[in-house]
Parts: structure tokens; C-alpha cells; sequence
């Protein structure tokens, strides 16, 4: 018998630490919280990737009555720049969700385990990390590479 241990090393940032491309990828995702469509659950959650041809993309989660057919903020925006852009890898992703209330949330939003498993395969397809921004009111918690949050992911049965 063998014992893994598997290490999860991040950084937090204050708001105003943060470096300016970052913090302008943070400001994307925050703007794309005021488009979300979630009648349902009043949790608007936007998402922005920074590609590495400079251009950012935006989303946020879309609800739908048949609560199922909805889709996160994190898939939508991965899944616009995926159809729109299949050559071009990704270089960083935030994320910040406003709450009933309209403010943003005090703890950062950590992305579902359907959002980790596609970012790991975004990731995976383009060979070049993608630094996951969590935002909130105050901090953002940075992490290098989408892989680190998804250990002992499912890939390819052979
Ligand atoms: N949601 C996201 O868009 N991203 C996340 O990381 C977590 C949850 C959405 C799904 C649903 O529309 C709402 O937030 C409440 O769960």
C-alpha cells in the first residue's frame, strides 16, 4: 500500500494588489454578472477568459425553467471561445458572483465540478496552464493551473 498526498498552493490577493491585466480580467467577469439570465436561483455568477491573442471573452449562467438545461457562467464563456476561437489557447479565467442583493460575494465562488472537469480539458487540449481567478468583495484567490483543481480527474478510458 502506497499513500499520495496531493498539495493545493495559491495565492490571495487584496483587490488592489492584484496586477493589471488580472484585475481587468476581474473587472470583465464582474460587468458579465449584470448579463447573467438566473430567474431562478438571483445568483449571477460571469465569467471572463483572457485568450492569448489578447482578446477576452465573457460569460455568465444561463438558466432555464427545466433547471437542468442550464448552463454555469465558466462553461458558457469556455464554450463561446472554444466555438469561436479553437486555435487559440486560454490563458486565464475569472470568476465573481453578485447575490440577490446585487452585491458581490464576500468569499470568492469556486467553480462545480462539471466547470473544473471542462476547464481541465480546455487546458489539457491547448498544453498551456490556465490560471483560475476566484473573485470577491475584498480578494482573489489565484491559482497557476485549472489541474490543480480537478486531482484524480476522469480522462480517456483505454
Ligand atoms: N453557477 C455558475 O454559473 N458558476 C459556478 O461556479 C457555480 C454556480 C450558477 C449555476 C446557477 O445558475 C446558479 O449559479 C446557482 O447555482
Amino acid at each position: 500500500m502506497k499513500e499520495q498526498i496531493l498539495e493545493l498552493s495559491y495565492r490571495i490577493y487584496a483587490l488592489d494588489e492584484l496586477p493589471e491585466e488580472s484585475r481587468k480580467l476581474v473587472d470583465a467577469a464582474l460587468e458579465a454578472t449584470r448579463r447573467s439570465y438566473a430567474p431562478y436561483s438571483h445568483f449571477y455568477v460571469g465569467a471572463a477568459l483572457l485568450l492569448d491573442n489578447g482578446v477576452i471573452v465573457t460569460g455568465n449562467n444561463q438558466e432555464n425553467v427545466a433547471f437542468p438545461s442550464g448552463l454555469c457562467a465558466e462553461r458558457t464563456a469556455l464554450f463561446y471561445a472554444n466555438a469561436q476561437y479553437p486555435e487559440v489557447p486560454v490563458k486565464a479565467l475569472a470568476i465573481v458572483a453578485r447575490d440577490s442583493a446585487g452585491k458581490v460575494t464576500q468569499a470568492p465562488i469556486s467553480p462545480c465540478g462539471a466547470c473544473r472537469q471542462v476547464m481541465l480539458e480546455t487546458e489539457n487540449r491547448f498544453g498551456k496552464p490556465m490560471q483560475v481567478l476566484l473573485a470577491s468583495a475584498e480578494e482573489v484567490i489565484v491559482v497557476e493551473r485549472a489541474s490543480s483543481l480537478l486531482p484524480l480527474a476522469f480522462s480517456e478510458i483505454s
